[in-house]
């Protein structure tokens, strides 16, 4: 593990979040195959099938940019994580959220962490029962609150005093409108989110766990205590345990064995059922990245927790978001035009960028690329991907090698998008945001439909 490491954390230093650019040279061979969706197989032809379908085919009957899901990866990821951490772990949706995927990741036994109206909406469309999901949010609004009491969800982490403030009169109204009331008079099971001091190896935009945060009760300043004792306080609340979040696109289980420790004398005392050690496990986006795995990140965690005392009968869990989705997904554009400036670089314009993956703007993130026709090619060829909307800044993959046969109408692949790339997809320049497509058996099911022109009226009064 140690060199693993050291292989991946100078570029993460770099190039800001992980992303390789500048960390190693790009990889001139063919696309390494841990960046590939599990079922991902190259065929005698050189050209890449996931979950038996053709991607060039597929491509040319969906359109692109296409967002392509390998289904049976996401379902052994969830797989995964609830083997590792066991009863109560979540699949963190803001990573990437349909009903599909909720429905999905529900089916494989996780319960689902939301954390607006909005995700609370599509979880409970897809038919998962809100005793399965848990809500999240630095600043939960009322109507948040009381969407979620409605509804009967499962575990609500509070995150400020003001927030207690909001719960405590929630559950007030609905129980003194018990009969025919909101929540029925039913109890709250609360989670109380800690920032446990801990800084995690990660982009600043996405560390969480520090304690000049605006997420959670501080623990060094006594207000987490102070959280608890006002809940333990609170009619119609059960205390059930304590949560934290160190980051995101962490590689270093070490980090999350520190995020024990430091939560080991805060949380052994209280006696409560349940330690959320919340999400951020890395993955590696580029060919010379290393990520642990979910089980490995489980063991070090349990170790830590028995290392720091705490009784084998709490409930440990997990909020996994990017190690389930990410190497799952990939995206699928075509290649629009190719500019050579000579003494410069090569541009490579595709037909999506900012709008469908806006992490290489917005961390520096880096990512590879490939042609589904040729995946076994090597990529001598160096060229900057580039998306089509109207500013430079407007990067998919900076520092790309392609195959040298790489033409205007190619379809070319950037793996990896899985997370993290769907769910913050904007609709800038009017462009319609992608389909999304789940294939598994041979088969391509349409999960999101891709929006059409009409769509960027659809709320213009
Ligand atoms: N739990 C909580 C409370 C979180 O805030 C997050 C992510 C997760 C779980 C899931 O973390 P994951 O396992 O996916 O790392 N947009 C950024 C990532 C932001 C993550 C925010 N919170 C990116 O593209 O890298």
């Amino acid at each position: 593990m140690g060199a693993r490491e050291a292989a991946v954390e100078p570029g993460m230093e770099r190039a800001g979040h992980g992303s390789g650019q500048g960390a190693a040279a790009p990889d001139e061979g063919p696309v390494a195959s841990h960046l590939l969706p599990a079922t991902a197989s190259v065929g005698a032809d050189q050209s890449l099938s996931v979950g038996g379908v053709d991607l060039v085919t597929l491509a040319e009957e969906h359109g692109t940019p296409l967002f392509v899901y390998d289904e049976d990866h996401l379902r052994s990821r969830c797989a995964e994580a609830k083997e590792a951490f066991g009863e109560g772990t979540a699949y963190a949706t803001k990573a990437f959220l349909c009903k599909a995927m909720a429905r999905l990741a529900w089916e494989e036994g996780l319960w689902l962490d939301v954390s607006t109206a909005g995700e609370l909406h599509v979880a409970l469309s897809a038919g998962v029962p809100a005793g399965r999901l848990v809500l999240h949010g630095n600043n939960k609004s009322d109507a948040e609150i009381e969407r979620a009491l409605a509804a009967g969800v499962g575990k609500i982490v509070v995150d400020s005093h003001d927030e207690l403030h909001r719960l405590e009169r929630a559950l007030g109204e609905a129980g003194g409108a018990r009969h025919g009331g909101r929540n029925g008079g039913r109890t709250a099971r609360v989670l109380v989110r800690v920032t446990p001091g801990v800084e995690a190896h990660t982009h600043e935009f996405v560390r969480t766990g520090q304690e000049d945060s605006k997420f959670g009760f501080g623990l060094a300043s006594g207000e987490a205590g102070r959280a608890i004792e006002r809940l333990c306080r609170m009619r119609g609340v059960e205390v059930v345990g304590v949560h934290a979040h160190i980051g995101s696109q962490v590689f270093r289980v070490e980090s999350f064995a520190e995020e024990v420790e430091a939560l080991a004398g805060f949380f052994s005392p209280l006696g409560l059922q349940e330690l959320s050690i919340g999400g951020g496990l890395g993955v590696a986006y580029v060919g010379a990245e290393h990520a642990p795995s979910i089980a490995e990140w489980a063991m070090a965690v349990r170790g830590a927790c028995r290392r720091a005392g705490i009784p084998e009968e709490v409930q440990v869990t997990a909020e996994p978001g990017r190690a389930i989705a990410a190497t799952a997904g990939m995206t699928l554009y075509t290649v629009g035009t190719v500019k050579e400036l000579p003494g410069i670089r090569t541009y490579v314009a595709v037909d999506g960028g900012m709008s469908d993956n806006p992490r290489p703007v917005l961390y520096g993130s880096g990512y590879e690329a490939f042609l589904p026709r040729c995946a076994a090619a090597p990529r001598p060829r160096a060229v900057r991907v580039v998306g089509k909307h109207c500013e430079s800044g407007d990067v998919v993959v900076a520092d790309a090698r392609v195959p040298l046969s790489l033409e205007v109408g190619d379809v070319l692949a950037t793996p990896v998008t899985g997370a993290y790339g769907y769910s913050m997809a904007s609709n800038y320049n009017k462009v319609p945001r992608p389909e999304v497509v789940f294939v598994s058996g041979s088969t391509a099911r349409v999960v999101v439909r891709r929006e059409v022109e009409e769509d960027m009226v659809r709320l213009d009064v």
